[in-house]
């Protein structure tokens, strides 16, 4: 999306000088971006950085200590059937012996949902999920017995189910290896570019996500900087960001961060 259109369009995230702390320590320092509909946005930086905190910051489970946050053109609130969210470490250990449709079926459970809410609606609204998200094939199998790729588009469909117009996952692939990472990074953006759906993922490593990220957010010692993968993953902007020497090596179509202690 250019800046023209941008600026005519209304922000899905904004942030204006948001800052976060925890005890004395500043989590995050007088942040200010804007994400708009639709975009596909990679968040990076090393571990400690905040990534977490600023999707905790956007579903409403933290507040920050200065600073305004606005998600689709309000304050943020727990419970907004809005946004979807996978977090981080989720594992599916609660009874492997549920079936993955149930586990999806959490994704409308959590929201309150009035009289009239019929089964039949609900499963609709499930197998939809699945089949999104390619699962029906396992969709009666207990979830003990599904792999990590399995599980976690389950995890996916499950934050997709109330049709959300902001998605939140955090490090979505961490437990999965290079082709089935590349598999759910194809999945997600489908789903998303169809829908409309903007993107804010945690991330470790940027280069799966190169092709589909509209902007990157990289986040180092409280700041942050958001652009375009060329403007950001240079060793000017990190250098800036960590505040020490950082080189970006590009090397068979891939980047490499060098001297951030990541
Ligand atoms: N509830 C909390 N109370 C105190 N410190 C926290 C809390 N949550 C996170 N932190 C600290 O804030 C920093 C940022 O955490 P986090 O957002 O989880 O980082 P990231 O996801 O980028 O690895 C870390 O140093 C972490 O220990
Ligand atoms: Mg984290």
């Amino acid at each position: 999306m250019d800046a023209m259109k941008r600026s005519h369009s209304v922000s899905v995230v904004a942030l204006e000088q948001v800052s976060v702390r925890f005890g004395t320590r500043m989590i995050l320092n007088n942040l200010s971006f804007q994400v708009f509909p639709g975009e596909f946005i990679p968040i990076l930086g090393p571990n400690g950085a905040g990534k977490s905190t600023l999707l905790k910051l956007l579903l409403g489970l933290l507040r920050p200590a200065s600073g305004r946050v606005q998600v689709l053109g309000r304050p943020p609130r727990l419970g907004n059937r809005e946004v979807g969210y996978a977090p981080q470490h989720r594992v599916l250990e609660t009874d492997l012996a549920l079936r993955a449709r149930d586990v999806v079926g959490f994704g409308l459970d959590g929201h309150r949902w009035g009289p009239g809410w019929h089964d039949c609606r609900r499963r609709a609204l499930i197998d939809q999920a699945l089949l999104e998200v390619d699962a029906l094939n396992f969709a009666d199998a207990p979830v003990g017995h599904l792999s990590g790729g399995e599980q976690q588009r389950l995890l996916i469909a499950q934050a997709l189910l109330s049709r959300p117009h902001l998605l939140l996952l955090d490090e979505p692939f961490a437990s999965l290896d290079i082709a089935h990472e590349q598999e759910m990074i194809t999945l997600i953006e489908r789903v998303c570019r169809a829908r409309g759906v903007a993107v804010l993922l945690v991330a470790h490593d940027v280069n799966p996500l190169l092709h589909v990220a509209n902007r990157v957010l990289y986040l180092a010692r409280g700041q942050g900087a958001l652009g375009v993968p060329e403007q950001v993953i240079t060793s000017a902007t990190l250098s800036r960001l960590y505040g020490s020497p950082v080189e970006v090596v590009s090397a068979l179509g891939r980047l490499f961060v060098v001297g951030a202690d990541a």
